[in-house]
Formats: C-alpha cells, structure tokens, sequence
C-alpha cells in the first residue's frame, strides 16, 4: 500500500502511477505488451488520432476488498466495446483476451495504488486506442497504439449517497442519430463540454440529452445512461445515439434478479413526469439518483451561441425524491452493485475477475 497517498480526500484528478502499459499495432499484427513508467509518448505530428479523431478510450474500476483482494468489473464487456468502437472509426481491433491481459498486468504492477476497502475508492483504468501513423489526406491509420494508464480515484459520492439535479438544455446535442455516439471517441466528449459547462454553471450535475433529430426522445445523460422506474419496471432508452453503458446491462440483469421488468425502448420526454425514480449509471457515477429535470429552452429564439445561464428560461420541471432521499429502488441497485464489485456479496454472474 502506498502511504504517501491522502486515501480520504482523493479526488477524480490524474496521478502518476508506478507502470503503464503499451501495445503497438504495425505491419498488420498486434505486438507483445510493453511496460513503462514513463508516462509520456512520441507521436508523429500527422498522426490521425490528431487531425482525423482516430482516438478510443474505456474506462473501468479495480476495487479492493474486505479481504485485501482485488477485483475488476466486467473488463471482457470493456474489451468488446472497444472492438465496436474501432470497428466504427476504422481502427484495428484489439483482441479481447490481449486487452484482458493488459489490464490484468496494469494493475497488477501498480497494487500499491488500489486505495484501501474503507476508503470507498478504486483504481481507475484507463484503456486508450490511438491511429499514430502519419497521414496527411482523410483515412485510416495503418499504425495504433494501444495503451492503459491506472489513477486512484475518490467515491463519486463524497459526502454520501444523494440525489442531483440535471437540465436540459435544448440548444446542444452530443451526438448524431447515425453518427458516433455508441462509440466512446473522443469527439464525443469534445461535443459535450460546452453544454456540460454551461449545465454546472447553471447548478446541475449532469446535461440529460434529447435526440438530436425530433428532441423528443431521452437519449443520455452527460457521460452516463439514463434509467427511470415505473411501477415494478426498469425503463431505459433505446436509442441509435447512445454508449451501451456496461453498469446499465448490469442494473437490467440486477432488476430481473430482484423481480422487475425491464424494458429497453424509446422513452418521450412527456413520460419522466410517469417514473417515481429517475437515475444515471456509468462507471463513474455508478447509480445515481436524480433529484428534478429542468428542462430549458431560450428566451430569445434568435439569440446564438455563445450562451451565458441568463439566455434561457426553464419551461417544465419534473420532480423526484421530494423528501430529499435518494428513492428505494435506486438506493438498492447502488447498494447491491458496490457490494458485488467490493466483494462483499457473491458474484453470481461472474462479473468479477480477482488479480492474482
Ligand atoms: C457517454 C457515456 N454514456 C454512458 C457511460 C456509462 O458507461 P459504463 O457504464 O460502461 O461506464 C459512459 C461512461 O463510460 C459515457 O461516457
């Protein structure tokens, strides 16, 4: 264990670890896997990761354990995501079992900074897929850099499990219908940080998403899935524009195992005002409960970007846990998800790999 480090006041900011690790793809194969401590790289100035977007990323968790084990959540959905997205920027795909084995190694190097069981901290992993040969005319790489650094990282919930409000804000979208929002590219999140910024300075913790194409439909929230609870259903959107969040197919099949419906299918914005809980989950948010949705639109239809707060006016607020608890549903999938991945409670699905 590293004593150096603040276990209690960790944040969600970069920190230097012992290793990285790195593969390079070049003359149509995948090479062996490369230790570092240094954590920079050398690129080529013409690299299309730089000019053309060719750049993919994942993001997981390695959580210790009461018992002083490690355990990482579901990295073979991480590894399988990450094909689908270099399938949709057309970069080379990194076999599933090469990616596992990075991760198992990363971490497995940087031990010392997996935080403590008490401290409700993890260890980020940060997968990274980038085109590194020159090219200069719009195309493909023929060159990739595979790589993952780790970072301890603080409990997303610092002062306890609460509920948070989001907006929505009509003059932004993330992503295209048909375009890459179901990949996890970085131009996806360039996309959002405007309306992101705006959104927190207006007080929210997150932009709640509507289709790009009617702005009628929920797509996501922020760089998490949107989820509500209606009756003994579990409600999320299907949508062409969204990331298949790995913690939402994981609430489904905890939904199912505590006997509800689910149901994965458009979801009007007319119906938030039906849900009697309305959550995000992501690897970072794990679940988080929505306390109201406000949703906003301009007071001058004509003024243009760029926006300040004092350009919009909020039409429609609907409201949840208006005792100011996060509800009982959300509150069990929290509950059950972090005892899975601490190792608290069984890992009846196999979700767990423990690092050796
Ligand atoms: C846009 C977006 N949606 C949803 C998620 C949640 O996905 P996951 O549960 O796999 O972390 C993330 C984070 O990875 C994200 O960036």
């Amino acid at each position: 264990m590293n004593d150096s480090i603040d276990w209690n006041n960790l944040g969600f900011q970069y920190m230097k670890t012992d290793y990285n690790v790195r593969c390079y793809y070049r003359d149509g194969k995948w090479g062996e896997i490369e230790i570092s401590s240094s954590d920079q790289i050398s690129l080529h100035m013409a690299s299309t990761c730089l000019h053309y977007g060719q750049e993919a990323f994942e993001g997981l968790k390695a959580f210790r354990g009461k018992d002083g084990k490690i355990r990482v959540f579901r990295m073979d959905e991480n590894a399988k995501r990450l094909q689908k997205t270099s399938e949709g920027i057309m970069m080379a795909k990194l076999p599933i079992e090469k990616f596992c084995e990075a991760v198992k190694k990363v971490v497995k190097l940087n031990e010392r900074f997996v935080p403590p069981y008490e401290s409700g901290c993890s260890l980020y992993i940060r997968p990274l897929l980038i085109g590194c040969s020159p090219r200069v005319g719009v195309g493909p790489s023929t060159e990739y850099l595979f790589l993952i650094f780790v970072t301890p990282c603080g409990p997303y919930f610092k002062d306890g499990f609460k509920a948070t409000p989001v907006c929505v804000i009509r003059q932004f979208d993330r992503a295209a219908p048909l375009g890459t929002g179901t990949y996890k590219v970085g131009g996806n999140y360039a996309a959002s940080l405007v309306a992101g910024d705006l959104g927190h300075t207006m007080g929210y913790s997150a932009v709640l998403y509507l289709d790009a194409k009617q702005k009628k439909y929920i797509d996501e929230c922020g760089p998490a899935n949107f989820f509500g609870i209606k009756g003994n259903t579990y409600v999320t959107p299907k949508s062409s524009s969204i990331l298949p969040s790995i913690t939402n197919k994981s609430l489904q099949q905890l939904a199912k195992d505590m006997g509800m419906q689910v149901e994965q299918r458009p979801i009007l914005e007319e119906e938030l005002a039906e849900f009697s809980e309305a959550g995000e989950c992501g690897t970072a948010a794990v679940v988080s409960p929505i306390s109201k949705v406000d949703d906003y639109d301009l007071i001058d239809p004509n003024k243009e970007h760029p926006f300040v707060p004092g350009d919009f006016k909020c039409n429609k607020t609907y409201e949840y846990c208006k005792d100011g608890k996060p509800g009982p549903v959300c509150t069990a999938f929290y509950n059950k998800l972090r005892a899975i991945q601490y190792g608290d409670e069984p890992d009846t699905h196999g979700w767990v790999t423990v690092i050796d």
